[in-house]
Formats: C-alpha cells, sequence, structure tokens
C-alpha cells in the first residue's frame, strides 16, 4: 500500500478572522499547517501533499519540507481534487486532512490506516452527538427531535482508495462538504471508525483557545 495524504489547507480562515491563511496561525511553536504535515508523516504516510492558497505556495513550501505544495481552488472540493491530480502513479490510498484538525491523534489515523488496509474503500472517523439535535422551520420553529443515537459527527482525515476517490471527485456533484459524501453518491459503502475530541476542527477564536489548551495538556504530559 502506498499511501498519500492530501493537507487541505488552501481556506483563508474567515470565522477565525486572524488576518493570514488559518494554516499559518500558530499554536504552540508550530503552525496549524506543520502539526498536521507532522502527524501524517508520524503516522508512516508516504507522500504529502498541502493545498496552498494561490499566493502563498512559497511560503508555504517553506514551511513544510518535504511536502508537495499545489495551489488550491476556490473551494475545499476543488482544492482536494487539485491534490489529487498531483499524486504519483504509485499512490494507491490516499487520506484527505484538513490543516484545521491539527491536533488530530495519531491513533485516529492509524484507525483509518488499518480499516484501508482490512480492505475498505472508504473511512472516516466519527464521534457521537453530545448535543440533541433538533429539526427546525425557516422560522426556527422545531419540528421534531431527531433521534441522535444513529448520528456522528465527521472528522478528517478521510481514507479511501485512490481509484474510488477519483471517481468520486469526478462525478461533478455540486457543494458536498466533505470528500465521503461524493464517495456515497457514487453508492460505495463507506465505514466508520472511531475519531477523537481532540481531532476537532479550529475553525472560530474559540476552538484555537480549546486547542491550544489540549496542545498545553499533551505537553505537560511528556
Ligand atoms: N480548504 C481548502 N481550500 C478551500 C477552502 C478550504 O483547502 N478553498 C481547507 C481549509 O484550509 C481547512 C479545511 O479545508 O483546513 C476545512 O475548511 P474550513 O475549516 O472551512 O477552513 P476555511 O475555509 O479556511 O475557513 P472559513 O470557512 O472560516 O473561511
Ligand atoms: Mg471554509
Amino acid at each position: 500500500m502506498t499511501t498519500a495524504a492530501i493537507v487541505a489547507a488552501a481556506g483563508s480562515g474567515e470565522r477565525l478572522g486572524a488576518g493570514v491563511p488559518k494554516a499559518l496561525v500558530r499554536l504552540g511553536d508550530q503552525t496549524l499547517l506543520q502539526l498536521s504535515v507532522a502527524v501524517m508523516r508520524d503516522a508512516g504516510v508516504d507522500v504529502v501533499v498541502v493545498t496552498a492558497p494561490a499566493s502563498s505556495v512559497a511560503e508555504f513550501t517553506a514551511l513544510v519540507p518535504g511536502a508537495v505544495v499545489v495551489a488550491g481552488g476556490e473551494t475545499r472540493q476543488d482544492s482536494v481534487r487539485a491534490g489529487l491530480s498531483s499524486l504519483r502513479d504509485e499512490v494507491d490510498v490516499v487520506l484527505v486532512h484538513d490543516a484545521a484538525r491539527a491536533l488530530v491523534p495519531i491513533e485516529v489515523v492509524h484507525r483509518v490506516l488499518t480499516a484501508l488496509g482490512d480492505g475498505a474503500e472508504a473511512v472516516v472517523p466519527v464521534v457521537a452527538l453530545a448535543d440533541t439535535v433538533k429539526e427546525v422551520t425557516l422560522t426556527g420553529d422545531v419540528v421534531r427531535t431527531i433521534d441522535r443515537t444513529s448520528l456522528r459527527a465527521v472528522q478528517t482525515p478521510q481514507g479511501f482508495r485512490r481509484s474510488v476517490l477519483e471517481r468520486a471527485h469526478a462525478g461533478g456533484m455540486a457543494a458536498a462538504t466533505d470528500d465521503a459524501a461524493l464517495v456515497e453518491a457514487l453508492g460505495v459503502t463507506v465505514t466508520t471508525v472511531e475519531g477523537s475530541a481532540e481531532a476537532m476542527k479550529v475553525t472560530t477564536p474559540m476552538d484555537l483557545e480549546v486547542a491550544a489548551g489540549i496542545l498545553a495538556r499533551r505537553r505537560a504530559r511528556v
């Protein structure tokens, strides 16, 4: 199995509002970009491809020596597609990871890789929902309470046989919020493994505070 990780890092980080692309924001002494690339490498991934904002390719390249940095696109889906088209022929398994999930525990990456090694075509890490979930009308009235026992929040890295992910991205489905949704649209089974609260996506300033807390606790432990 030759594995590649596409680290999606081409977003601007509008909601974080740091004034720089989100992947360049620091957590401790490293950027979210560097932390995300490091965990992919530590997990034994053979090739790391990073998608960067088109105007920041050189800056990103300098931060992650050894990774292939390509210009991303308008949407996350466009960026992943750009990363995918840059892969060498021998790559047969692809992880797609959000740079913004910089603290994903290595065990989660291992679980995804193990499921692929065991023959899964597509794998996503998931966590149960803590909140009660309700469906509401456009004006905000509750329609019903949804049974959350069968619901899961989905994280990254998501793992795929390369051929499946390529077919999924060629499928032309518009505006999927993750790669697995494109695979589901093909009718291919997507399996799940246990994710982790620590694989939270840094989206808002408060998320960055939470992530700093997780990192501080980890550093104190070693
Ligand atoms: N991403 C990407 N290309 C895009 C948009 C997003 O590679 N055109 C990446 C981001 O860099 C991020 C991941 O996809 O690591 C998840 O996206 P999100 O958390 O939404 O990040 P941003 O789009 O940067 O944030 P925002 O939506 O707040 O602007
Ligand atoms: Mg976004």
